[in-house]
């Protein structure tokens, strides 16, 4: 075993990890980072955000040209889709940026060590990699950004064949004729929208009697409406009780969360997509002290872990399972660690969901404001009312922007629309400097452009929207 001393070493190369490393190289600490899966990126870049954006734009592409492009007047004919060159383009899309951030390490004198990290005990690092290799880093810091899984379902058992998660859900080699989802959140929609695209016939299971339970309810509503109008099938307030695989399909039995009369859904394939848990198998926490809750997620107090010098960041830890948190803390933790401030603001975590229609939001919605007793106001436009909207054919969801009424501050705006994803930046940075729904109507936004409807929820706000 050799021996080296570092300031850092970060165990986990995602967005929190690899973050946090170009961080720490940029302040001039000595860092490493451990990734055990052969590649950097984490889950995000190789199986999670990147590749499903990928065919997220690729079957739009291609549902686009079946059948929206003829009213624009442009005549297509022998549309067809090559699945294979679809999947490679998307892999491509992977290796690029796996490497790019391979070479933001170089640049940032970071040590990128492969293998699987253990945390020996505090201050040591040791790493084993794939030909049983061992290393060991002595440290002044630890960084757990360990991510996180899928999380599983008692009589679903994922073959990766019939019942694949997000990963086999990534990868399939040929269009299924019925595909069963089962969870309405992030991941089921998105890759319920791409593979409907391509042709699938598409059901939805969801134990809520609503989808997207974190989101706006009025812009869940629209949501729902609009995949509903797209052909996706939903099963709401539904409970699966199990799947059985053969090589014929895959059954799986469902009833009503409420309990009464159970019925069998079958298809060809099923995406198991409830959500995400925490990753620490191996890390050796539990020795150390690092206190996690119930469901495995570290818990920290800025980033703190319980134990002296060891600090945990991104989906391993409490809030929003998203790359861009994790980005936050990432930063945020090399900056505490070179002895400068280190600051998240966790009220500004703008949230996407890249279906089309997109649905993005960031802060409060009406629900939570509800529950917390605080006094807003509101303010809504409907891309129907929106020039660019019209014109580019584009006319479903709305802007709604909420301001908390006695300090005269947006806490809160939720849309539906193309595009939207790109539209939320501006309120995070209205809401980072603490604006108003004023200052946002104030301000001159371009025109033709979807924007415009911001500003014009915005001027709702007080009560003069002016174009509808
Ligand atoms: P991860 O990205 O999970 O990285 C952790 C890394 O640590 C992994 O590479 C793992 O191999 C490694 N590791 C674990 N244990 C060890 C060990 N002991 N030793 C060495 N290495 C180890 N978020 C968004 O914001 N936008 C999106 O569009 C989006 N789309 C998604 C789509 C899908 C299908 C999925 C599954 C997720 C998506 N996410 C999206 C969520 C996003 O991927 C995560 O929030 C993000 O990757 C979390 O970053 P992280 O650094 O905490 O962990
Ligand atoms: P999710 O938490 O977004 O949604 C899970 C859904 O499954 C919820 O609606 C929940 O009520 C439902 N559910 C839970 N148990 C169920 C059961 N037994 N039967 C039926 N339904 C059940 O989780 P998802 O979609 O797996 O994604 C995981 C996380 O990954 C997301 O929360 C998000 O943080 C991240 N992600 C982000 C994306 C983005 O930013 N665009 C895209 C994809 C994932």
């Amino acid at each position: 075993m050799s021996q080296d001393a570092f300031d850092l070493v970060i165990i986990g190369g995602g967005p929190g990890g690899y973050n946090c490393a170009i961080r720490a190289g940029q302040l001039g600490l000595k860092a490493a980072i451990v990734e055990k899966r052969g590649k950097l990126g984490g889950t995000c870049l190789n199986v999670g955000c990147i590749p499903s954006k990928a065919l997220l734009h690729a079957s739009e592409a291609y549902e686009a040209a079946r059948t929206s492009f003829k009213s624009l007047g442009v005549e297509v004919s022998g549309v067809s889709l090559n699945l294979a060159q679809m999947l490679a383009q998307k892999n491509e899309a992977v290796d690029g940026l796996t490497k790019g951030v391979e070479f933001l390490m170089k640049k940032n004198k970071v040590e990128y060590i492969k293998g699987m990290g253990r945390i020996a005990s505090a201050g040591v690092v040791e790493v084993t990699d794939a030909a049983g290799a061992q290393r060991s880093l002595t440290t002044r810091n630890i960084v757990i950004a360990t991510g996180s899984e899928p999380a599983g379902l008692a009589g679903v058992n994922v073959d990766g064949k019939r019942i694949v998660d997000s990963s086999g859900g990534l990868e399939l080699n040929e269009v299924p004729g019925k595909l069963i989802v089962i969870g309405a959140g992030y991941i089921g929609l998105e890759l319920g929208s791409v593979w409907r695209r391509l042709g699938a016939e598409v059901t939805v299971v969801e134990f809520l009697d609503r989808i997207t339970p974190t989101m706006d309810g009025e812009i869940s509503a629209q949501f729902l409406k609009i995949l509903k109008k797209q052909g996706m099938q939903f099963e709401l307030g539904m409970k699966v009780l199990g799947a059985t695989a053969s090589a014929a399909g895959v059954s799986v039995q469902i009833e009503p969360a409420a309990g009464g009369e159970q019925k069998t859904l079958n298809a060809d394939v099923v995406l198991l997509s409830i959500g995400r848990r925490p990753f620490t198998a191996g890390l050796g926490l539990e020795a150390l002290g690092v206190q996690m809750d119930k469901r495995g997620f570290i818990l920290t107090d800025h980033w703190q872990t319980h134990a002296p010098g060891v600090w945990a960041i991104g989906d391993a830890t409490l809030g929003p399972m998203l790359a861009h948190k994790a980005e936050e803390e990432g930063a945020a933790v090399a900056q505490k660690i070179a002895g400068q401030w280190g600051h998240v603001n966790y009220a500004v975590i703008p949230g996407v969901v890249y279906t089309n229609p997109e649905v993005a939001s960031v802060g409060k919605t009406e629900e939570e404001l509800k529950a917390e007793g605080i006094a807003y106001k509101v303010g809504k436009f409907p891309f129907l009312a929106n020039s660019r909207a019209r014109t580019n054919h584009e006319t479903e969801g709305m802007v709604k922007i909420l301001e908390d009424a006695a300090t005269k501050r947006v806490v809160g705006a939720h849309m539906i629309g193309v595009g939207v994803g790109e539209m939320i930046g501006e309120i995070c940075v209205a809401m980072e400097f603490g604006a108003s729904a004023e200052d946002i109507a104030r301000t001159c936004h371009a025109h033709p452009t979807m924007t415009e409807a911001i500003r014009e929820a915005a001027k709702g706000v007080d009560g003069w929207t002016m174009q509808s």
